[in-house]
């Protein structure tokens, strides 16, 4: 597995591979990779020839009252489960952007409300970091989790409307044993909090099996969990989608609704 550290790099190797014509599948990242990473890779080691994971905490997509910080950087840890997973090439720049960096890629209609409201340039951060990384590595298909469900309308939007030739590969979000959506962020919750954790995704869970008003329904009910402070419940499509705080660490959630 090689690490390549550098913009110049990474363009140097992709160059190479748009020469051979091989099959190229990107996993983007901000590291601290778990289980849901781990079965993005996987699916992108069954379809490709070179499988190259991204690890970058992307300061753009985060807020200034937000974690940027302290973001959990495992980097040996992350290295060593890319190697296990059978990585080709792991991109870790220490930075993405130049001293004097000023475009942005901004979707205007699916990146509004939810976390669009909640966090406010989060998704002109991620559009840009996105594109940046899809035109650095050139991949043939890209992998992303479902459980970031407005992220992934955001850059199915963005892929489309500004004509990148990659293929969007979505994959369903994975859930702990105890139905937790997998995520980074879980890692900063304590014992109690993770109980709470649990709730949310069970309440989200019954809600969308309820008849009418599914929102609704899981609005009252997570404000009755006093141990968290509701962000938003809103159906978006076919989902039902939920962000929470519980204590200081934001979750968010998504699930298809049953019909
Ligand atoms: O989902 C993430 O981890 C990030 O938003 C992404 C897509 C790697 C962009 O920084």
């Amino acid at each position: 597995m090689k690490v390549i550290g550098s913009m110049t790099a990474m363009q140097r190797q992709s160059d190479e591979w748009i020469r051979s014509g091989e099959s190229v599948g990107l996993v983007p990242t901000m590291g601290a990779l778990h289980e849901g990473h781990l079965t993005l890779i996987r699916r992108a080691r069954k379809e490709c020839k070179r499988v190259v994971v991204s690890i970058y905490v992307n300061p753009t997509q985060f807020g200034p009252k937000e974690d940027l910080a302290k973001y959990p950087r495992p980097r040996r840890q992350d290295l060593a489960m890319c190697r296990a997973a059978g990585v080709d090439f792991v991109f870790a720049p220490q930075n993405l952007y130049f001293p004097d960096h000023s475009s942005y890629v901004e979707e205007t209609i699916v990146s509004q409300g939810r976390d669009g409201t909640s966090r406010p340039g989060h998704f002109r951060g991620v559009a840009t970091v996105v594109l940046k990384l899809f035109n650095l590595t050139r991949p043939t298909r890209a992998y992303f989790g479902q459980k970031d469900a407005q992220q992934v309308d955001v850059i199915i939007r963005m892929v489309r409307d500004l004509n990148v030739p990659v293929k969007l590969i979505i994959v369903p979000t994975v859930r702990d044993p105890d139905g937790v959506a997998m995520s980074s962020r879980n890692r900063y919750l304590s014992v109690e909090e993770r109980a709470t954790a649990v709730k949310f995704a069970q309440l989200l869970q019954k809600a969308t099996k309820q008849k009418s008003k599914p929102a609704s329904w899981l609005s009252r009910e997570l404000k009755r969990v006093t141990s968290l402070r509701l962000d938003y419940v809103e159906v978006a499509g076919d989902r039902l989608c939920a962000a929470v705080f519980v204590g200081k660490t934001r979750l968010i959630d998504n699930e298809r609704l049953v019909s």
